[in-house]
């Protein structure tokens, strides 16, 4: 399976276990990595020091490459691109914010850098700015999203078409086929995050791994778009942040509505009512808590066989 992708982070496969809050710690980048994906620790739900932690556990538990997600919408980026480049990290996919403001510190220091994408002005913007691939990420996807609602059947033949850069594609890709699907429309990897929440090694509560493997199509919704657009679980938040809507609520309404600490509340304490479940389209896909392993192996193997049956 050799491509620009798998020859530029050095893996066997080219599949991108994502970074996610309260998700991916040392523990689920590693059983990635160690299996012939890219593993990434998502920096978004850590204190620098905790950031440290996990990069040193997973250096101790694999020898392959391994990278960190840095999601820039949050505090204390200078400490974590310090922590980085201290701890010889060697991959950095950044998000939510301006790929000019760290991609050339951190190719000065050797790293190589994605950044994760909404659209064909974004993708343009980064090539720009000197990064090595990028993640183009559609509204399908968990997590923050782009307000663009561009789904990801349309983003990714139009990056394709825009950059010389390789295109990893993300967003509502749980399996072989999808993976398959993201190729053809000229992605050369895929960014996997929601088939990787209902993992063994995922650091989510076990209520909310649960409540995935429970989630239909059509129960999530991109909401809070005044704030950062995020696709989130239809739950008991959910519905009185809509009844909040009714009113024509002001920014500080919704802000003081999500308060503080709504992710960690739901997807790493378990309070599946009152935290904030982020979760993509296809969970309605996921229907079973399987080791990571597993579902690289499974991923890979459907995305064999059905290439084959193509040919
Ligand atoms: C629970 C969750 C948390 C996420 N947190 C982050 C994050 O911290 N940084 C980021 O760049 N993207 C984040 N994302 C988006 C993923 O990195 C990835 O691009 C997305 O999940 C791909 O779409 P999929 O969920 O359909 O696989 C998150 C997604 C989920 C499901």
């Amino acid at each position: 399976m050799e491509n620009k992708i798998t020859t530029l982070f050095n893996i066997k496969y080219p599949l991108i276990q994502a970074g996610m809050v309260w998700n991916s710690g040392w523990r689920l980048a590693s059983a990635v990595s160690n299996v012939g994906g890219l593993g990434l620790i998502g920096a978004g739900s850590m204190y620098p020091e905790v950031l440290r932690e996990h990069i040193q556990k997973c250096k101790k538990v694999t020898n392959k490459p391994f990278g960190v997600n840095v999601p820039m919408l949050y505090p204390n980026i200078e400490e974590i691109m310090k922590i980085i480049v201290d701890e010889g990290v060697k991959i950095v996919f950044t998000s939510a914010g301006n790929p000019k403001t760290w991609t050339p510190f951190l190719k000065e220091n050797g790293i190589t850098v994605v950044h994760v994408v909404s659209s064909v002005k974004f993708a343009l913007k980064s090539q720009e700015a000197g990064v090595d691939a990028v993640v183009a990420e559609g509204f399908e996807a968990g997590g923050h999203n782009g307000r663009e609602e561009t789904t990801t059947f349309t983003l990714i033949p139009m990056v394709k078409e825009a950059v010389t850069i390789p295109v990893i594609a993300a967003g509502g890709i749980a399996t072989g086929r999808g993976m398959l699907a993201a190729m053809v429309l000229g992605a050369e990897g895929v960014q996997i995050g929601s088939r990787f929440v209902a993992s063994n090694e995922s650091s989510a509560h076990i209520n909310f791994k649960e409540e995935v493997v429970k989630t239909k199509d059509g129960d999530t919704h991109l909401t809070l778009k005044e704030l950062a657009p995020v696709r989130l679980i239809k739950n008991k938040f959910y519905s009185e942040l809509q009844d909040l809507y009714q009113q024509k609520p002001t920014v500080e309404q919704l802000k003081e509505k999500l308060g503080r600490a709504r992710a960690k509340k739901g997807m790493f304490e378990g309070d599946l009512e009152n935290g904030e479940l982020e979760i993509g389209q296809i969970a309605g896909l996921i229907h079973e808590i399987k080791p990571a392993a597993e579902i690289v192996q499974e991923i890979i193997e459907e995305y064999n066989s059905i290439k084959k049956s193509f040919c």
